[in-house]
């Protein structure tokens, strides 16, 4: 199948790339000449495990190219996905003008029946907002389905060629079976809905993982007042099935490009609907209340923050990945910083930007180079090359002992065998 994908960010480049490695004839199009242009040099733009192999392939394969084009990449492709931004509008409601813009182009330049589908998470509704803007365009009968992605960022290739199930939200049969027809290949369940189903189903998703998050992170807040371990509880309620294991670590909170975005989106429409959404605000609020109480905690066990060196390791809002955006270090350096702290960085891929945080922030290409002279060590993502630190070497470079391991990768003992105080998330 013919299929143009619009936007190669996180999930334009995995989906475009893993439908061709799916066997499609697939053109990545982007509004970006500079990533455009570092595709076609084969040089990825985002840091994605696995995609390098797959897009290089599929490349010298002749089924995956890129261009800025949209002359060229839309007129007889079967199959057109967008995938661009959706980021928070100022009031938290989704910014849709890059889906319009999308959209108004798409309209501009097909030339007979095509079937577009949103893979951009969207407002409940917008399905019916891309068919009017393309048809006014276009004069041309087209159908738009919802197709939300459910992809995690640093497994985004798996993902994509191995989901739990695919959602297709569609009015007709004719777009459905094209649909299916593009999916033949991926073994899961393929559920079909209609289209406002399929958009909520995004946001519900989000919404809940969300939720099981900041509600683990509240017990965390319980055990280490009571003197309970919240690996432990974790563990004995996430054995039961009905709860499941996902979702349960404690820590500094969700972050990233989806979550807090898609979550402001969900209040932002019960707002506006007069529809209560007590559970959702709750994980909203929680989720930044666990970040201030482990700035709290650093600032009891060092008796002040002020004129404090803290270094952070880990910048991105999860690992395996370079994206920093929303993620709860960057809160971490804010809040520090605004307490007094002097912050310095340590990232193995991502790095922050001084406007992100209000200032440049020292960074360092070294874990224990990072460390040198600090009087706490903050670990704030749970990348796996974290979890083997060498935690006396870490030691001898801090000036100080307290390790502040906001994502619990340490065992207590082993830290405190190599002379540090260790504090962790959701125990005493
Ligand atoms: N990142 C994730 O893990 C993830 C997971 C599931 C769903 N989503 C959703 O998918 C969508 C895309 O997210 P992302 O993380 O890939 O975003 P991104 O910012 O990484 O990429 C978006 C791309 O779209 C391009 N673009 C913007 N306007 C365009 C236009 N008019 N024409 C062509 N290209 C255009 C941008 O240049 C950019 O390269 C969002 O709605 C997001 O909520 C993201």
């Amino acid at each position: 199948m013919r299929i143009t994908v619009i936007g190669t960010g996180y999930v334009g480049l995995v989906s475009g790339a893993c439908l061709a490695e799916l066997g499609h004839q697939v053109v990545g199009l982007d509004v970006s000449q500079e990533k455009i242009d570092l595709l076609n040099q084969g040089v990825m733009p985002i840091y994605e495990p696995g995609l390098e192999e797959v897009v290089k392939r599929n490349m010298q394969a002749g089924r995956l190219s890129f261009t800025t084009s949209y002359e060229q990449a839309i007129p007889g492709a079967e199959l057109v996905s967008i995938a661009v931004g959706t980021p928070s509008a100022e009031d938290g409601s989704v910014d849709l003008r890059y889906v319009d813009a999308a959209a108004e182009m798409i309209g501009k330049y097909i030339t007979e029946y095509v079937v577009v589908a949103d893979k951009s998470t969207v407002p409940v509704g917008t399905a019916e907002r891309v068919e009017a803007i393309i048809r006014t365009a276009s004069g041309i009968e087209v159908d738009v389905v919802s197709n939300p992605e459910f992809l995690r960022e640093g497994h985004a290739v798996y993902d994509f060629l191995k989901p739990a199930r695919i959602v297709i939200g569609s009015v007709s049969s004719r777009a459905t079976e094209r649909m299916l027809r593009a999916y033949d290949f991926v073994d899961c369940a393929k559920l079909v809905m209609d289209r406002r189903s399929a958009e909520l189903t995004k946001y519900a998703a989000n919404a809940f993982l969300a939720t099981k998050i900041s509600f683990i992170n509240e017990m965390a807040a319980l055990a280490e007042e009571v003197g309970a371990d919240v690996e432990n509880v974790a563990r004995g309620i996430g054995s039961d099935p009905r709860i499941g294991k996902e979702f349960l670590r404690a820590g500094l909170g969700w972050g990233g490009s989806c979550f807090p975005k898609d979550v402001r989106a969900i209040r932002f429409m019960g707002d506006k609907l007069g529809v209560p959404l007590p559970i959702v605000n709750a994980a909203f609020d929680m989720n930044k209340q666990a970040r201030l109480r482990l700035v709290e905690r650093v600032g009891k066990a060092l008796g002040s923050l002020q004129g404090k060196n803290i270094t952070l390791l880990g910048l991105a809002f999860k690992g395996n990945t370079d994206d920093t955006r929303e993620s709860a270090a960057l809160d971490l350096i804010r809040f520090l910083r605004e307490r007094g702290a002097i912050v310095s960085a340590h990232d193995p891929v991502a790095k922050v930007h001084a406007h992100e945080v209000g200032g440049e922030v020292p960074h360092h290409d070294d874990p224990y180079e990072a460390a040198r002279g600090a009087d706490a060590v903050v670990v704030a993502t749970e990348w796996e090359q974290f979890r083997t630190l060498d935690l006396k070497k870490l030691k001898d470079m801090a000036a100080g002992d307290l390790l502040v391991d906001a994502r619990n990768l340490y065992d207590t003992n082993r830290a405190q065998e190599h002379g540090w105080r260790h504090l962790s998330v959701g125990r005493q």
